[in-house]
């Protein structure tokens, strides 16, 4: 494990309010820096907005309002988002930002134009302001851009070139190399593809044209192009071009992506790094496209789904869940509520929550609310099992499959049903009767059952020990799902008397006061 961990979102373009596959890729990128936190890796999550280019100015101009005006409003809804979708980013960097993030554009230009990589020409293509790029011909169906459906601007202009095709071998030995990893794997073949189809790339839009950037340097008659401007903000967030503090967390770790903008950051990102002599980003953590009811989402369809409303009908962490379990970290996946529904009915209601609430019911009916933890009632198949489950749950988080992760967390819950059922812990139990007299006190008993069960000794070890591994598996769950759904982890150890900063390998002969508190996924309407 490296010493520190830096890793990033896409920074989302200002032009319309977040939907649901933003969400997406904040809550992917979340639970990778959680977990990275979480082993006490000092670490540093950047996300934010993108807000120049045509895309905006246009969305703008329909809006009536100022761009400044406008790009502020819809920057405020993502931020907005951060809190809703409980991010634990460390910053949000906006690129109109000109004390933060323009420093960094500037130096990045001038390092680049003095390495003799940024040059002059005249460039005629197809300009899809969806993309905020050029697209070859090949690129088109039927005389459009097949993603945005928009015919693309006919555009013949002077502009500034960089040199990508300089860096074609290098970053070809960088990724043959494995110096920059592409997680899930598969998509590397995109990567050595898109590397065969180079050219140097457009770096500046006229300013005639584009009022909305960042001037080049000593040009003001020309912008720099917002992917070129954009890039930077993962240096820039972290002081580049203002201080040095940028050199603690870079290079980053993990630049969390989706599959739509994989050459900016595999090509262009990793070209313009080493023009200038930075290291380049260890992994590029790619996710697919949510479709909703099997359909693209789009403004025109009407299907576009609002995180934000749905979280506000079920609650954070299900809509957490559902993401991270039903959208294959490298591949495409479908949303539809009703498979939300399904999911929280049948993993969160009646796997986790109905598991917790049996184990904080046994405890609190028979053991008069606590139970004193002791190591060695710990089975070694139950540690055993938690072992090898580990190990893949570990592998996955660190192979960018998050929903391959989760299902690993949920082996551990199916372990602790059939654990349960198998020995049938409340007919090990001799139950603590409600006190209710002048003189009750809470555990004192009266009888043979008193006489058994008033002392820990006095108690059935059988039931201790098969409770204390039920213990052992809850806590476990919400450790490895506290990265993926924050608020559900901390309050199963909250139940258990436990906190985020307690390690089970440490727990021995301490007495947990367990809290038995409304049950976590109450039932849905
Ligand atoms: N501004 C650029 C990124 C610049 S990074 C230096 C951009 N912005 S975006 O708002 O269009 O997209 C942001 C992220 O959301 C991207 O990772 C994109 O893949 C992701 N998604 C947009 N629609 C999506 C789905 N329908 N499903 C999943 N993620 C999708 O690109």
């Amino acid at each position: 494990m490296s010493e520190k961990f830096y890793i990033t979102t896409p920074i989302f373009y200002v032009n319309d309010k977040p939907h649901i596959g933003h969400a997406f890729t904040m809550i992917a990128s979340d639970t990778l820096a959680r977990s990275h936190r979480l082993a006490k890796q000092p670490t540093f999550f950047l996300t934010g907005t993108d807000e120049h280019g045509a895309k905006i100015v246009k969305a703008a101009e329909k809006s009536g309002l100022s761009v400044q005006k406008f790009t502020d409003t819809i920057s405020d809804k993502f931020k907005e988002l951060t809190r809703i979708l409980n991010l634990s980013n460390d910053y949000f960097i906006r690129t109109a930002d000109q004390q933060i993030h323009w420093p960094g554009v500037f130096q990045i230009w001038k390092t680049l134009e003095e390495k003799g990589d940024l040059y002059k020409g005249e460039y005629e293509g197809l300009y899809c302001v969806g993309h905020e790029a050029f697209l070859k011909k090949s690129d088109l169906k039927d005389g459009v851009c097949p993603d945005h459906l928009t015919e693309p601007e006919k555009i013949k202009e002077e502009n500034y070139f960089f040199k990508l095709t300089k860096y074609k071998s290098d970053l070809k030995k960088a990724y043959e190399k494995g110096e920059i990893k592409i997680k899930p794997e598969g998509r590397l073949n995109e990567v050595f593809a898109m590397l065969e189809d180079l050219e140097d790339i457009s770096f500046s839009r006229p300013a005639k044209d584009l009022k909305w950037g960042i001037d080049v340097p000593n040009d003001p008659n020309h912008k720099i192009y917002v992917w070129a401007d954009a890039l930077t903000n993962y240096l820039s967030a972290i002081g580049y071009g203002r201080n040095e503090e940028w050199k603690k967390w870079w290079p980053a770790d993990a630049h969390v992506i989706g599959k739509d903008i994989l050459k900016f950051h595999a090509l262009i990102w990793p070209a313009m790094l080493l023009s200038v002599g930075l290291a380049l980003p260890k992994n590029i953590f790619v996710h697919g496209f949510i479709t909703v009811e099997g359909q693209k989402m789009s403004k025109t369809v009407g299907n576009v789904v609002d995180p934000i409303t749905l979280v506000e009908k079920y609650g954070l962490d299900p809509v957490r869940y559902f993401l991270l379990r039903e959208i294959p970290s490298g591949e495409d996946g479908d949303f539809s509520e009703e498979k939300l529904r399904q999911r929280y009915q049948s993993d969160l209601a009646n796997g986790l929550g109905n598991l917790a609430q049996r184990v904080l019911t046994l405890i609190d009916n028979n053991l008069g609310g606590e139970i004193n933890y002791l190591k060695r009632f710990e089975k070694s198949e139950v540690k055993e099992f938690i072992k090898s489950t580990e190990e893949k749950y570990r592998r996955h988080i660190e192979e960018f499959k998050l929903h391959e992760a989760l299902a690993n967390v949920f082996e551990i819950i199916g372990f602790a049903n059939a654990y349960t059922n198998e020995h049938k812990p409340w007919e090990l139990a001799v139950p603590v009767p409600k006190l209710n007299g002048p003189f009750g006190t809470k555990g004192r008993l009266d009888g043979a059952a008193g006489a058994k069960a008033t002392s820990e000794l006095g108690r059935p070890d059988h039931f201790l020990e098969v409770m204390t591994n039920l213990t052992l598996l809850i806590t476990t769950t919400a450790f490895w799902i506290y990265p993926f759904l924050p608020e559900t982890g901390e309050k199963v150890l909250e139940s258990f008397g436990l906190s985020l900063q307690d390690k089970l390998e440490n727990l021995d002969h301490q007495k947990l006061v367990i809290k038995k508190g409304e049950g976590l996924f109450p039932r849905l309407n």
